[in-house]
């Protein structure tokens, strides 16, 4: 079933907390970070919060900036997304600036809830999805009935803990504010309860006047993130230089690219670089940069082929390279066969110490196809 890519955006203070207990909204970014928080709402077909932030904060969820609406409205868009709430019950405001400024408004419910938000005569579309609000039913709906691809999920704590807990999220947004709330009942970001995936992926992270967003990227259990329109591309390059490989009959031409998190271009290589004939791609590409390059840890390896695990010409095969590295991430389009190394497994091995691998067989045959010449090919 399609859902919408669902964004998970917040700002926390130090201690973990949303907001305090105060009367009114605790403001924890800065300014330039709610312009940036602006532009991504004017990225998104749809907003959504919770009852509780809706009751607490009563916020408009626009997209303040006019060129902002106007790039949206010239690439055929409604001037602002579309705003979407969540009640179990159905107690809400009707004088809630929610329901009066800004685009359509949607309310998702339950049978009960909006038996009394009807009654309330709330300025939206009252959805029921039943007698129990279901996320995945709901993000289909908007998926399916609304034409929402991408969705902003601006808090607060409780649709934060659920989204993510169900693994529904795509991404999160965190803004650390340099501010203490200290109040045990003040709201969380994410509550207690079982989640999915164990680490995160960080992807970024900014320094915003005093604030510091990260941006991460939930990883579902086995099964990984995945891969993205940028992986593709930097794959398809890995196995581009590949054919760059002076032929051999006794090692395979590969490729490789290593990649920061921000998306740049560390360092690339090929079998056989500069003449040294028992160089390997991701031994070449690891080559130039020092091995303590802070970006190492969030990087990605690209390889055509998978990095490998027991070699004759040097102390230490490329698995083990990428592993001293400190790389997390390994990108590969082909598993190494019984060509030189019987058994060769170092996906399994990079896997076995938590570093992601991922397979993308649709560049299998482009990996290959420099070394049609070896025995079984
Ligand atoms: N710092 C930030 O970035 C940020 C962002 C947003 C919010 N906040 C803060 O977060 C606080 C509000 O958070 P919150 O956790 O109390 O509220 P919330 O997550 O905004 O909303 C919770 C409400 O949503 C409805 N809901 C959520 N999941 C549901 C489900 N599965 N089934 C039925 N109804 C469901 C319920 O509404 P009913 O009670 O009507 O049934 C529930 O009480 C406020 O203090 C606000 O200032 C901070
Ligand atoms: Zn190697």
């Amino acid at each position: 079933m399609p859902y919408p890519h669902v964004l998970l955006s917040a700002a926390v203070s130090l201690d973990g907390y949303l907001d305090d207990t105060g009367p009114e909204r605790l403001l924890l970014s800065s300014p330039a970070d709610f312009d940036r928080v602006d532009e991504v709402r004017a990225s998104a077909d749809a907003i959504l919060v919770g009852a509780g932030t809706l009751r607490a904060d009563n916020p408009r969820l626009l997209v303040n900036a006019p060129r902002r609406r106007a790039a949206r409205v010239a690439a055929g868009r409604p001037e602002y997304p579309l705003k979407v709430t969540v009640s179990g019950s159905g107690e809400l405001d009707p004088d809630a600036r929610f329901w009066h400024t800004g685009g359509d408004r949607l309310l998702y419910t339950t049978d009960k809830g909006a038996e009394r938000a009807r009654a309330l005569g709330l300025a939206a579309d009252v959805v029921s999805l039943g007698p129990d609000l279901d996320w995945r039913t709901l993000l289909a709906h908007l998926h399916d009935e609304r034409g929402v691809r991408r969705l902003m999920v601006e808090g607060g704590g409780t649709v934060h803990t659920q989204l993510l807990q169900q693994g529904l999220a795509d991404e999160l947004q965190l803004v650390l504010a340099p501010l203490l709330v200290g109040d045990p009942h003040a709201p969380r970001l994410f509550g207690p309860g079982a989640y999915q995936g164990g680490r995160l992926r960080l992807t970024e992270t900014r320094r915003i006047e005093d604030v510091v967003l990260m941006r991460y990227e939930p990883t579902a259990p086995g099964a990984g993130p995945l891969p993205t329109a940028a992986d593709h591309r930097w794959l398809a390059l890995a196995c581009e230089l590949a054919a760059l490989c002076p032929p051999s009959r006794t090692a395979f031409s590969v490729g490789a690219v290593i990649v920061a998190a921000d998306g740049t271009e560390l360092a690339r290589g090929h079998s056989r670089e500069g003449g040294d004939p028992v160089a390997h791609a991701e031994e070449a590409a690891l080559a130039k940069l020092g091995p303590a390059d802070p970006r190492l840890a969030s990087a990605t390896v690209y390889s055509s082929l998978e990095p490998c695990t027991r070699r004759a010409s040097r102390p230490r095969p490329c698995a083990r390279l990428i592993l001293d590295a400190g790389v997390r991430r390994v990108v590969t389009a082909w598993r190494e066969p019984d060509t030189f190394v019987a058994g060769a497994d170092g996906s399994g091995l990079l896997a076995a110490q938590g570093v992601e691998v991922v397979v993308l067989e649709e560049h299998e045959e482009q990996a290959k196809a420099p070394n049609r010449h070896l025995p079984g090919f």
